[in-house]
């Protein structure tokens, strides 16, 4: 069955917890199907652990399309959330509804992900209003982070709290059917969990959220070049890889691979190889 913003609000009012992860490719997010994950975050953070920029900012519209769509493709069930890239929706309502269009229209995206609180509310407004649904995303905001100083952790003090709940009643009346709390002190993120009808997708906001996201490298430990404290490794694929590519490396040079099994022999006219050789 097809996870929808539906199915994801069946689920916080049945007090199931909702599980996302990150993905980017056709290979991974079939496998994520597979696992039965009820949602894939097509993530501006491509930026770093697909393309090796230091933060989300130079991400494009034309490349969350390509990425979008190769996930969409694998899906069936799960639902597919692409996020809106910096600059693509902070300009003009007008120009927020094209391109969240576009994530739909060509990315073949079932819901878009766009930062912020109240200064977003009109965007998310028109995109509901035009049948687009909206995912929010508060707390440390990658796109922010040269506004930030730093990925910190939001809403520590009291107004920065206080702050953070208007912002999320704000998206919540303007039709965000969810919204993701990053990097957010537990004890906000439960509050701001409660206080909402609308599920909240955790990452580094503690386990009282609905659903939890992280990034699949992350979890993975396929992407060394920051870890932040919330993650989890769930395996070490990428010491695995690592032997893999080192083994690969080694057999190629050995002439151990290919071996028998892994090549063609049979040729129609093998005698066409005598004449090739006067050549
Ligand atoms: O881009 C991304 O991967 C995200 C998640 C960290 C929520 O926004």
């Amino acid at each position: 069955m097809k996870n929808t913003t539906a199915t994801f609000q069946k689920m916080k009012d049945n007090h199931e917890k909702i599980s996302m992860l990150t993905c980017y490719d056709y290979s991974t997010a079939k496998l994520m199907e597979n696992a039965g994950i009820n949602g894939i975050l097509v993530g501006d953070s491509l930026g770093n652990v697909m393309q090796g920029y230091e933060d989300t900012l130079p991400v494009t519209m034309e490349e969350m399309i390509i990425y979008g769509r190769s996930v969409a493709r694998a899906t069936h069930d799960t639902m597919v959330v692409i996020d809106m890239p910096f600059m693509s929706y902070q300009v003009s309502i007008e120009q927020a509804l094209t391109n969240a269009g576009r994530l739909m229209k060509e990315g073949h995206a079932n819901a878009v992900k766009l930062e912020g609180g109240a200064a977003v509310c009109p965007q998310i407004k028109a995109m509901t209003d035009a049948g687009i649904p909206v995912m929010a995303h508060l707390g440390m905001t990658p796109q922010s982070v040269n506004a930030f100083g730093g990925n910190k952790v939001q809403g520590k003090t009291a107004e920065a709290a206080k702050r953070m709940l208007d912002d999320a009643y704000k998206i919540q009346e303007v039709g965000a059917f969810s919204v993701v709390l990053e990097c957010v002190p537990a004890p906000l993120a439960a509050l701001i969990t409660e206080k909402l009808s609308i599920p909240t997708i955790g990452i580094g906001a503690g386990s009282e959220t609905d659903g939890q996201i992280l990034v699949y490298q992350d979890m993975l430990g396929m992407f060394s070049d920051y870890v932040p404290k919330f993650v989890k490794k769930f395996a070490e694929l990428g010491q695995q890889m690592t032997d893999a590519f080192t083994a690969y490396d080694q057999e190629v040079k050995a002439v151990s691979f290919p071996d028998k099994d892994h090549e063609f022999q049979k040729m129609t006219n093998p005698e066409v190889l005598e004449e090739l050789k006067e050549l």
